[in-house]
C-alpha cells in the first residue's frame, strides 16, 4: 500500500516543480515569436530597409529555436519527473521525502540556469518584436482586469484596474528574473536554517486575480465582510499569512478601495519585492497608507482585528499549518472569515467543523487548486 506521506511529499514536490509555469511562459514567448514572423512574412505596412529585415528575421528566427529547445528540455524535464512522482505513489515505505524534493531542487536549478545562460527569456528589442505582444494567456478567453474587478465591485474606476495591471505586470516580470530567484532559493534556505521550518515551507507561488476575484464572486459572505471592512469607521482588516510578494494583499487593496490590507512573509527579499510594488505603484492612488507589508513569522504577528484572514497554507510543514490554525482558533473574533487551501480547520470546534464555502480555481501550481472558506463561530 501507497503511504498517505508519500502522496503528501509527491503533492509537495508537484507543487514546487510548477510553482512558476515555465511551460506556458515559454510557449507564450515562441508564439509571440511566430507572431512577428508572420507580420513580418506578410507586410506589416511599414517601409524598411531588405537588410534590416533579413537581420529582424534572423533574431526571430533563432530566437524561436531557442525558445523551441527549452520547451523541449522543459517537457523532457516534466515528464522525468512526473515518471518519479508515479514512482514514489507506488511505493510502499516511507523515505522517498528528501530525495524527491531533492530531485526537483535540483533539476529546476539546473532548467534555470540553462535559461539565464542563453539568455532564453531575454526580452527581444521591440524593434525587433513589433507589435506581437507576449500574452501568457494566449488562447484563453481572459477578460479585461476592469471586468474582472466590476464582478465583485461594480462601481470600480479604471483607474484601480490600471494598478492592478501595472502590478501585476511587474510581479510577473519579478518571476522570471533568476538572479532575484537566486536571492528567494538563499533566503529560503537560511529562513530553514534559522527557525527550523523545511525549505519547502517557504515554496514560491502565484494566484491569478480571476482567480481571485472568482472565489469572492461565488462567496457571499466573504464579499459582504469585505465591504463590511472598507467601512471608514472599521477597524477590521483583510489579512494574508504567507504573503510572498504582496499578490494577494495588492488584489484586496486594488479591488476594496478603502479596506485596511496587511500581509506577513518571513522571506526578506519577497517582502521587500512587496514593499517596493507599493512604494512604487500605491503611492499614485493615495491609499498606501491602508496597506502594511511587515517581514516575520505570522506564528507571532497580531491579528490586528483581522476580519478576513487568507492562510497560503498549500506547501507549509504540517506543524506550521496547525501551529496557524490554533493560533486562528484562540485569536480571531468571531464572525472572522479564514481562507484556506485545506480543509483543515474544519478540525476545530471554534470553526463550527465545518467550512462554509469550497471551490476549484487555478493557481501557478495546480489547474484545480481547491479554497475553502470558514467562519469563526465560538
Ligand atoms: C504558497 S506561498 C504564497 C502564495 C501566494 N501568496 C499566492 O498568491 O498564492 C506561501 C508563502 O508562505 C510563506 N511562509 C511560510 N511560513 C511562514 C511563516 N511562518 N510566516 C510568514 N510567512 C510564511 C512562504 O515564505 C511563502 O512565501
Amino acid at each position: 500500500m501507497p503511504t498517505d506521506d508519500n502522496h503528501v511529499v509527491v503533492r509537495r514536490a508537484r507543487e514546487r516543480l510548477f510553482s512558476v509555469e515555465y511551460g506556458k511562459i515559454i510557449r507564450a514567448r515562441a508564439t509571440a515569436c511566430m507572431r512577428a514572423l508572420r507580420e513580418r512574412r506578410d507586410g506589416d505596412g511599414v517601409v524598411v530597409d531588405d537588410d534590416v529585415d533579413d537581420k529582424r528575421g534572423r533574431i526571430l528566427r533563432g530566437k524561436m529555436r531557442d525558445l523551441l529547445d527549452a520547451l523541449k528540455k522543459w517537457s523532457e524535464l516534466v515528464e522525468r519527473l512526473e515518471g518519479e512522482f508515479a514512482r514514489a505513489n507506488d511505493v510502499n515505505d516511507d523515505g522517498v521525502s528528501s530525495a524527491l524534493l531533492d530531485s526537483v531542487r535540483d533539476s529546476l536549478e539546473e532548467f534555470e540556469t540553462f535559461l539565464d545562460e542563453d539568455g532564453i527569456l531575454d526580452d527581444l528589442p521591440r524593434s525587433v518584436l513589433g507589435d506581437a505582444r507576449v500574452d501568457r494567456d494566449v488562447g484563453r478567453d481572459v477578460p479585461a482586469t476592469i471586468d474582472l474587478v466590476r464582478r465583485v465591485c461594480p462601481d470600480a474606476t479604471m483607474e484601480r484596474a490600471d494598478r492592478l495591471d501595472e502590478i501585476t505586470d511587474e510581479l510577473s516580470r519579478k518571476e522570471l528574473d533568476l538572479e532575484w530567484r537566486a536571492r528567494v532559493s538563499r533566503d529560503m534556505k537560511r529562513a530553514s536554517n534559522d527557525v527550523g521550518y523545511t525549505a519547502e515551507n517557504f515554496s514560491y507561488g502565484s494566484t491569478p486575480y480571476s482567480s481571485w476575484v472568482e472565489l469572492f464572486k461565488g462567496c457571499d459572505r466573504l464579499r459582504s465582510k469585505m465591504e463590511e471592512i472598507s467601512d471608514a469607521s472599521s477597524s477590521q482588516s483583510y489579512v494574508v499569512w504567507g504573503s510572498s510578494v504582496g499578490w494577494l494583499v495588492f488584489y484586496g487593496a486594488l479591488t476594496y478601495e478603502r479596506a485596511r490590507c496587511k500581509g506577513v512573509e518571513i522571506l526578506p527579499e519577497l517582502h521587500d519585492t512587496a514593499v517596493r510594488l507599493q512604494r512604487e505603484y500605491m503611492a499614485k492612488t493615495g491609499s498606501s497608507e491602508r496597506v502594511t507589508f511587515l517581514c516575520g513569522d505570522m506564528l507571532t504577528s497580531s491579528l490586528d482585528n483581522a476580519g478576513v484572514v487568507f492562510l497560503t497554507s498549500v506547501c507549509w510543514d504540517e506543524s506550521v499549518h496547525r501551529a496557524a490554525a490554533e493560533k486562528l482558533a484562540n485569536e480571531l473574533s468571531v464572525g472572522a472569515l479564514v481562507i484556506d487551501y485545506s480543509d483543515k480547520l474544519s478540525e476545530f470546534q471554534e470553526f463550527g467543523k465545518l467550512h462554509i464555502h469550497r471551490t476549484q480555481l487555478p493557481v501557478s501550481w495546480n489547474p484545480n487548486q481547491s479554497f475553502y472558506v470558514f467562519e469563526k463561530v465560538a
